[in-house]
């Protein structure tokens, strides 16, 4: 089952894309993670989507349409889970394109239907571990010891580079001007559910779980 969780910047992708590695030991492919990955690896790539990201603007289609092509190309997983991927029609559609090449073929889009003010707060209080990547909410969802994470007691709780007042507007903005088309988009198509994303981190879970069980019957 392939499936795309579509929401805003701290909508709960991330969260909830590990909750269902989890629980069904589904395969993320999230184009956030790969481009930070591209950017700590200080390559030419790495450079040029550094400052995009920053500023909180869209790297371009043709670049993540890449990385997403080279993952698909490379991985046989069971269940794959795009997480802010697809961001733009042109994306929706490479991204159809590549599964129908792969013989796979979009199950669900999950959209998380969230209030604006909410996502502000859970963006502010998100810091995560550099070194094993756990995110941690300092309101909803903090560390047992402040500043330091869970699982590497060494490592300090930093915050992201794009995580601050004016990029975030920027990246908000990006999501209602060339994200938010995709929900009617996929409306169209059928495939797409709606969750709420302002419960807590488990009944979002259960919600989608329900979702997920109804369509594989
Ligand atoms: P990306 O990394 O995808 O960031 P994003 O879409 O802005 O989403 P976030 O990671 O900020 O939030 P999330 O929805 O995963 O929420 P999370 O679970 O962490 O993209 C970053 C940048 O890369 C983009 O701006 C762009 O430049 C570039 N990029 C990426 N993909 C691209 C593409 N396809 N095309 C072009 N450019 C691309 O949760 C947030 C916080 O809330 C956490 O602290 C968490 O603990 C907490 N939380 C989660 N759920 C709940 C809940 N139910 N209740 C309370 N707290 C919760």
């Amino acid at each position: 089952m392939d499936i795309v969780l579509l929401g805003p910047p701290g909508s709960g992708k991330g969260t909830q894309a590990n909750a269902l590695i989890a629980a069904r030991g589904m395969v993320q492919l999230s184009t956030g993670d790969m481009l930070r990955d591209a950017r700590n690896s200080g390559t030419a790539l790495g450079k040029r989507v550094a400052a995009i990201m920053d500023a909180g603007e869209l790297v371009t289609d043709e670049i993540v349409n890449s990385l997403i092509g080279e993952k698909l190309a490379s991985g046989d997983g069971f269940g794959f889970i795009f997480d802010g991927f697809p961001r733009t029609l042109a994306q929706a559609d490479a991204l159809s394109h590549l599964l129908e090449e792969h013989g796979r073929k979009l199950d669900a889009v999950i959209e998380l239907v969230i209030d604006p003010e909410e996502l502000v707060a859970r963006i502010e209080n998100r810091v995560s571990c550099p070194n094993c990547g756990a995110v941690y909410n300092l309101r909803a969802a903090p560390p047992v010891r402040d500043g330091y994470c869970d699982y590497c007691p060494d490592a300090r709780l930093v915050k992201r580079g794009d995580d601050n007042a004016e990029s975030l507007k920027t990246r908000l903005l990006e999501y209602y001007r060339k994200t938010s088309p995709l929900i009617g988009y996929y409306y169209k198509s059928g495939a797409l559910a709606r969750v709420d994303g302002d419960k807590n981190v488990e009944s979002v879970s259960a919600e989608i779980a329900e979702i997920l069980d109804r369509i594989s019957k």
